[in-house]
């Protein structure tokens, strides 16, 4: 099928560089320097006044659509800001939009910045139709956002790893520009606050905790929708060829749409079926090229919903667990897959959390891949949407953590302690833990999630809250594995049994250290062995790649001070979790991890991305290795470990 002149030049326009697309207004931003890092990274002075120009959200796009990123206007404030908006006042401050205030790249460079006004303006271009609305997309704002139009209060978000979006048309002015002012709350970990915050800390010290990250720090977007228009697509395909789609109308109308699933690399059809907004519909594709890691095939789609129309695409793949001669696996298309990722944290000395562009936070992606790793473990962070969908494209399987509470809250009752959990925290826990899975549950590459890492904010009295959040996840989504408690106290949730040893890997092994349940390395056979953390070997690096300038703050579980005496332990490493393979029930494992972050040295390349650690010859070896282990496992009848008078082991044998 040839498609329409209008959506064809759209394709086109996705594909072209955001120079074409951008057509935001110019504003003020002589006053706008990059602030100082310790660390730059090769795209720090490239990032220039226009950031993240590409269309932002890949799995549902449109063509008439502005791009808001670039510098706007900041002031600090208090607690008592928002009954006093500044509006019609040009702020004192630029800030470049998205970054977070804490970061060099945003021009701030602040600590602390608790409450903060944002202003820019927007026109709306004449050429789109008078009679659409204007929606504001927000990719993600640390942590509450409060939006104002024209003086008008026209949303608000809280939750600060999440996207959303305002219907601005009610405030439009006829012509000329709109104000926009956005009042920003962030407390991170200020006082006894409990939010989901993942590695962020105001002030603790400590290898794991880092620079917190405030404000916009994903793009922001405009874009023209019909008065009915798709709000949501929920769109997920199975290696069967059943594809399962829901449309949410803006209206919450049951009307007809028409969507199309194109051939690969060409506008032709593949298929096409009609189905009605607001519930469930599947149709059935003839034998796609299903998705795996090592042929990442997707499909472009078209749908049609009155007068809107979007594009977006899906893979054919089906996640599920199974017992392969007798052991519990991860199955990816029936088959026994072993995921080998890394941790994933997502950090950047000049972003801080805000990549520097789409082709720094691919370059990462692309090491790994290049490297042999087939998955990563993007830990309590969720990226923009262009990372999930280069997960997609380059085919790294995706274990996503919810972005944890944090741990060490002060205890009430006892000024020296602390507590895990403030109860009043968990509902908001929850309903940000549901906004997780509704946003990233259609990319292909997500395999897994992750509710809990190692008892941060985790319930400690039954009954246990991973096992209620185990069944919300499910409900949510029925197509991933749940990983309910990645490390340390578990009771025995979800899909695996996810132990992390540094630096010694302890992967479906019943005998190393203390056993039974609850058992740090205790081994599970009802669920999948997993080593949802291991390696963490790091390395003393010059100080022009380090974050800090001395040897006291770097850092790691196990440190060397060469790149040779690093590879010399990873491999050593790399053996003892092959053979947990061979011998046991080892199902997958995640090493520590991509980069350096800040003081802790143990990046497969430092903290700038200037230098990979990894002897490429020998990780390619030695991962072929363990996915070759892995696949010899899933033929034998026997296991190994049955001749090593391991037999009466009681807890954890297969
Ligand atoms: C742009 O900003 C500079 C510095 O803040 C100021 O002096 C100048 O008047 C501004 N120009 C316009 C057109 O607003
Ligand atoms: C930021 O806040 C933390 C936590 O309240 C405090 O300990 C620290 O001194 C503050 N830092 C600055 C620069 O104000
Ligand atoms: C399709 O998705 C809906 C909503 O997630 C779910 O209730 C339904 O079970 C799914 N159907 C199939 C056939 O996968
Ligand atoms: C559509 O339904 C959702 C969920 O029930 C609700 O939050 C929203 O307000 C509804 N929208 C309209 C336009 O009725
Ligand atoms: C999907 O469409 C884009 C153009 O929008 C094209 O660049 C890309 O190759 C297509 N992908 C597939 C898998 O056909
Ligand atoms: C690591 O090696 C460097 C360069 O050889 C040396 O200056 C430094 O003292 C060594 N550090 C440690 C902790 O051994
Ligand atoms: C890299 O690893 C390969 C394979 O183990 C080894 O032969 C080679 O000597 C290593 N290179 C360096 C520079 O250590
Ligand atoms: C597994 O067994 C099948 C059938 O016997 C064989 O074709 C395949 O090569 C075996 N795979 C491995 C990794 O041994």
């Amino acid at each position: 099928m040839r498609l329409s002149l209008g959506i064809a030049a759209s394709l086109l326009a996705l594909t072209a560089s955001g120079a074409t697309l951008d057509h935001r207004q110019s504003s003020n931003d002589t006053d706008y320097k990059v602030g100082f890092t310790p660390l730059k990274t090769q795209w720090t002075d490239t990032v220039g006044t226009n950031p993240w120009p590409e269309f932002p959200r890949p799995r549902l796009q449109r063509s008439a659509w502005k791009n808001l990123n670039g510098v706007w206007r900041y002031r600090n404030t208090d607690n008592t800001a928002l009954s006093n908006p500044p509006f019609g006042q040009r702020l004192e401050s630029p800030v470049l939009v998205p970054s977070c205030l804490e970061s060099a790249l945003s021009g701030v460079t602040g600590k602390n910045r608790t409450y903060s006004w944002y202003q820019t303006s927007f026109d709306i271009p004449s050429s789109w139709p008078s009679e659409n609305k204007a929606i504001l997309n927000f990719g993600a704002v640390d942590y509450e956002a409060t939006v104002f139009v024209n003086g008008k209060n026209a949303g608000f978000h809280r939750g600060g790893y999440f996207e959303f979006s305002v219907d601005t048309t009610p405030y439009l002015k006829a012509g000329g520009a709109n104000e926009l002012l956005i009042h920003v709350y962030d407390p991170t970990d200020l006082g006894d606050i409990q939010i989901p915050i993942g590695k962020q800390t105001l002030n603790r010290g400590g290898m794991i905790w880092y620079t917190p990250c405030s404000g916009i720090w994903q793009t922001v977007f405009l874009e023209s929708t019909p008065t009915e228009y798709i709000a949501k697509l929920d769109l997920v395909a199975d290696m069967n060829g059943q594809v399962n789609v829901t449309v949410h109308s803006s209206t919450n109308s049951s009307s007809s749409y028409e969507i199309t699933i194109h051939e690969q690399n060409s506008e032709d059809t593949k298929a096409t079926a009609t189905g009605s907004s607001g519930a469930p519909f599947t149709f059935k594709v003839d034998s796609p090229r299903l998705w795996t890691p090592t042929e990442p095939n997707l499909y472009n789609i078209t749908i049609k919903f009155g007068s809107d129309t979007v594009q977006s695409y899906t893979g054919f793949r089906t996640i599920s667990r199974g017992v392969i001669n007798g052991i519990q696996r991860p199955l990816l298309n029936g088959d026994f897959i072993f995921p080998f990722g890394v941790l994933d944290q997502g950090f950047w000395p000049d972003g801080i959390y805000t990549p520097p562009s789409v082709e720094a936070m691919r370059y990462d992606l692309q090491v790994l891949k290049r490297y042999g790793f087939n998955a990563l473990r993007k830990h309590i962070k969720v990226e923009p949407a262009l990372f999930y969908r280069a997960c997609d494209e380059i085919g790294l399987l995706v274990i996503q953590d919810m972005p944890s509470l944090r741990p060490d809250l002060p205890d009430p009752n006892n000024q020296c302690g602390s507590i895990r959990l403030n109860p009043a925290a968990q509902p908001e826990f929850d309903r940000q833990l549901g906004l997780l899975i509704e946003q990233l549950k259609n990319y292909p590459s997500i395999f897994a999630w992750t509710i809990y890492n190692e008892e941060w904010g985790q319930g400690t009295s039954a009954p246990w809250p991973e096992f209620r959040l185990t069944d919300y996840v499910r409900s949510l989504d029925p197509t991933r594995l749940i990983n309910a408690v990645s490390g340390w106290t578990d009771h025995t949730a979800g899909d695996f049994d996810d132990n992390h040893h540094y630096s010694t890997p302890q992967c479906g092994t019943p005998f190393w250290s203390k056993q039974g349940p609850g058992a740090d390395s205790a081994y599970d056979a009802r669920r999948i062995g997993l080593q949802g953390e291991f390696g963490g070997i790091g390395q003393y690096v010059d100080f022009e790649h380090s974050w800090y300038k001395d040897l006291d703050h770097q850092t790691s579980y196990e440190l060397t001070n060469s790149t040779w005496a690093w590879n010399y332990r990873c491999q050593d490493l790399m053996r003892q979790l092959r053979e947990q393979v061979e011998l046991f029930s080892c199902s997958g494992g995640v090493w520590t991890q991509t980069t350096d972050v800040e003081g802790e040295v143990n990046g497969m390349m430092t903290y700038d991305r200037a230098i990979i650690r990894m002897n490429e010859t020998m990780w390619k070896e030695e991962t072929t290795k363990l996915y070759e282990a892995a696949a010899r496992r899933a033929n034998e009848s026997s296991i190994a470990v049955r001749g090593m008078g391991l037999e009466g082991v009681q807890y954890g044998m297969p």
